[in-house]
């Protein structure tokens, strides 16, 4: 019989059966330990809580908006009316399921060199973000700076309409649900913030296809990302930026 079932008839434990060679101290698993596992777990809650919440809140807790000092523009600034709509369109289409908004620094990534950002992301760039939209995976591009890159709106409407009718064989689902075609009045051209639409996806004459508003809202989102403004800690970083051999992710 082992040794430790005498101990353990309180909660009867199945006594675990000695390794070859050696016997358990029955003391190890009574519950004579408890108090021992208690402090145990504390002491893991404790460090977890303190390197999951304390620790970055004193690295960024007193993150705030600053001036940039050559425009006068405070940064971040808030997001408002059509844009704030736009990033509730970018959530619920599940957009950072392909796409992240985290452009890494040159020693992590090739972000840089392949034009993601004219600098790596800072803790502050997402301080009126709620909530943060880090993404899950990099199917696509990186977006934390697209209004940059996107600032023709037709054009971008056009991507979220039909990605392949800008990038031919691209991997981003068509969104026609954003969009809607509407009747043209006769003798009526198209107007002016209706797709220009290539022959093969345009709608049947006497129609053309115009954004919803969600689809006008995700836009001003998408060209609302803009992560440019410089701080001393990517200061030099975006001055010299060597990018080392770019890697797949
Ligand atoms: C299944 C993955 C996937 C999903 C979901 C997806 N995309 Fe994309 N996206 C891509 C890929 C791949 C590309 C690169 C190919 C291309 O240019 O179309 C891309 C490119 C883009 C670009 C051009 C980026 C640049 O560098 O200029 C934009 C803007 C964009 N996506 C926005 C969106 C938005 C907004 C949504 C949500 C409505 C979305 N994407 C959903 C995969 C995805």
């Amino acid at each position: 019989m082992n040794p430790s079932s005498k101990t353990n008839t309180a909660t009867r434990t199945p006594a675990p059966t000695a390794a070859p060679g050696g016997t358990v101290p029955a003391s190890l698993f009574s519950m004579n330990r408890g108090w021992a596992l208690g402090v145990g777990l504390l002491l893991v809650l404790a460090a977890s809580g303190f390197a999951l919440v304390i620790w970055p809140h004193l690295q960024f807790g007193g993150e705030e908006m600053v001036t940039i000092e050559a425009t006068g523009q405070s940064y971040p600034l808030a997001r408002l009316g059509e844009a704030l709509q736009g990033q509730e369109v970018y959530r619920a289409n599940g957009c950072q399921y392909c796409h992240t908004q985290q452009v890494r620094s040159p020693a992590a990534g090739a972000d840089l060199a392949r034009g993601w950002g004219s600098r790596r992301t800072v803790a502050r760039d997402y301080l009126r973000d709620a909530p943060v939209m880090l993404g899950e995976l990099r199917l696509g591009p990186d977006l934390a700076n697209v209004g940059a890159r996107q600032t023709n709106t037709l054009n971008l409407l056009l991507r979220l309409y039909n990605p392949r009718l800008v990038a031919p064989g691209s991997l981003m689902p068509p969104h026609p649900f954003l969009f809607e075609q509407r009747k043209l009045r006769a003798g009526q051209g198209i107007s002016a913030e209706a797709l220009r639409l290539p022959a093969g996806s345009a709608p049947p004459a006497g129609y053309e296809v115009v954004a919803r508003t969600e689809a006008f809202a995700l836009a001003a989102y998408l060209q609302s990302l803009r992560a440019e403004a410089l701080f001393f800690e990517v200061y030099p970083a975006a001055q010299k930026t060597p990018p080392k051999a770019p890697r797949t992710q």
